[in-house]
């Protein structure tokens, strides 16, 4: 988001007010945020919170200063509106200009986002539902309302979507789509071998950098299916997220899904033992030193590397405590990967819960260092480098053919 220019539209609903801390998170994310109000919206919240939140005056007055639509909307990286109600979705399928937001809207070239909020009915209305059809036509991206209980004390579907799910859909506004086209199969999260009714065989992983990989895929218009360990993450939006608990559910679920993808991460940090037998019962307390007994897991990585199709890029993880490149490469070699990042699990900024990591990238043919990064930032640049991959093997396919 950093420097990003957003024009925000609000218009009077009472989910306005969620508008206000959606103002601040972008300015906190570094973003020049302007607001737009209409002229109903300011009888829900005032323009000058929006001020205070964004450090920019909020606007609602189509005739109050020259030409500051044109201005507003020659600037914007994108427009987001939220909430929007029946009425300037209206206004805006009819490319009427007739206050400050709708006029802005009408004078911007960039991508527009449009997060209605409205009573279930207005919205299930065919006047609206058309009015969003034209808008999806002209190349409007809308996130769709959530269900649940509306402000009107009904149920149904109407309520302003979550900042997470729009927050997502505004990044992949303003991301390049590189990945338009790539069927993604990422698996991220530690698994769990259950012992017995109370105990289970896990490890450390917090499941941030595979799904920081999901969500950066997704954003740069890759379809993604997200295989996850137990995590505490929330499920990122818009994606096929599968929720798995042992290596043997997870192997499963990757052999359903492998065909189709064209990339295939596996950031899971798999358990390679299980228990040879779980115990229905728990397992007691004796006097004496329990042995347990452990079977060995499959290697999901390298089945996948043994018969992949032609064409799949397969990208694998190392995490390692020493011989970091070392134990990088006989990976990369033993399981027929493409790619492997390998990553430092005894670091404290590095590795397991933390939000940033410091990563090697491992091919046949180099070797790369990359700085400290989130593991956001980390994510965008193993992508990168999955893309050359593809492109360098493109190449190579043309000039076979030639
Ligand atoms: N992996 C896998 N199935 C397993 C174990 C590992 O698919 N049963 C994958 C991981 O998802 C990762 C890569 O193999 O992409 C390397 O995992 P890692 O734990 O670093 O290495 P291991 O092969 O398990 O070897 P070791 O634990 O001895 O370092």
């Amino acid at each position: 988001m950093r420097d990003k220019k957003i024009l925000f539209g609000v218009c009077g609903s009472i989910a306005a007010f969620k508008a206000a801390g959606w103002v601040s998170s972008l300015a906190q994310e570094g973003a020049q945020v302007h607001v737009v109000m209409t002229a109903a919206a300011t009888r829900f919240v005032t323009p000058l919170t929006f001020s205070a939140l964004s450090g920019n005056p909020a606007h609602s007055e189509l005739f109050a200063a020259g030409m500051e639509h044109i201005a507003l909307s020659a600037a914007a990286d994108a427009v987001l509106i939220a909430p929007a109600t029946a009425q300037t979705i209206a206004r805006l399928a009819h490319g009427l200009a007739d206050d400050l937001l709708a006029a802005s809207v009408l004078a911007c070239a960039a991508p527009v986002l449009i997060c209605p909020a409205m009573n279930c009915r207005m919205l299930a209305h065919p006047a609206t539902q058309r009015n969003l059809a034209v808008l999806r036509e002209y190349g409007c991206r809308i996130v769709e309302p959530d269900s649940g209980r509306l402000a009107c004390g009904e149920e149904g579907t109407g309520r302003l979507a979550e900042w997470d799910t729009v927050r997502e859909a505004l990044l992949g506004l303003l991301a390049k789509q590189d990945m338009a086209g790539e069927r993604v199969l990422i698996t991220a999260g530690p698994t769990q071998e259950p012992l017995d009714p109370a105990r289970f065989l896990s490890n450390r992983s917090s499941g941030k950098m595979g799904y920081a990989l999901a969500r950066t895929a997704r954003r740069r218009g890759a379809e993604v299916t997200l295989i996850s360990g137990p995590v505490a993450l929330a499920p990122p939006p818009d994606m096929n997220v599968i929720p798995v608990r042992t290596a043997l559910e997870m192997a499963e679920a990757v052999s359903r899904h492998a065909t189709a993808a064209s990339i295939v991460v596996k950031a899971a940090a798999v358990a390679d033992f299980r228990a040879a037998a779980f115990s229905a019962q728990k397992i007691k307390k004796t006097a004496a030193d329990l042995l347990l007994a452990l079977a060995a897991n499959p290697d999901i990585l390298a089945a996948l590397g043994s018969k992949r199709r032609s064409g799949q890029l397969l990208i694998g993880f190392a995490a390692e405590s020493s011989s970091h490149e070392a134990e990088g490469r006989r990976k990369l070699l033993a399981k027929n990967a493409d790619l492997i990042v390998v990553n430092d699990i005894l670091g404290s900024s590095t590795g397991f819960e933390a939000d940033t990591n410091q990563v090697t990238l491992i091919t046949r043919n180099s070797s790369e260092t990359l700085e400290l990064l989130s593991k956001e930032e980390t994510a965008d640049r193993i992508w990168d480098k999955a893309l050359c991959l593809l492109q360098d093997r493109a190449a190579v396919g043309a000039e076979n053919r030639a």
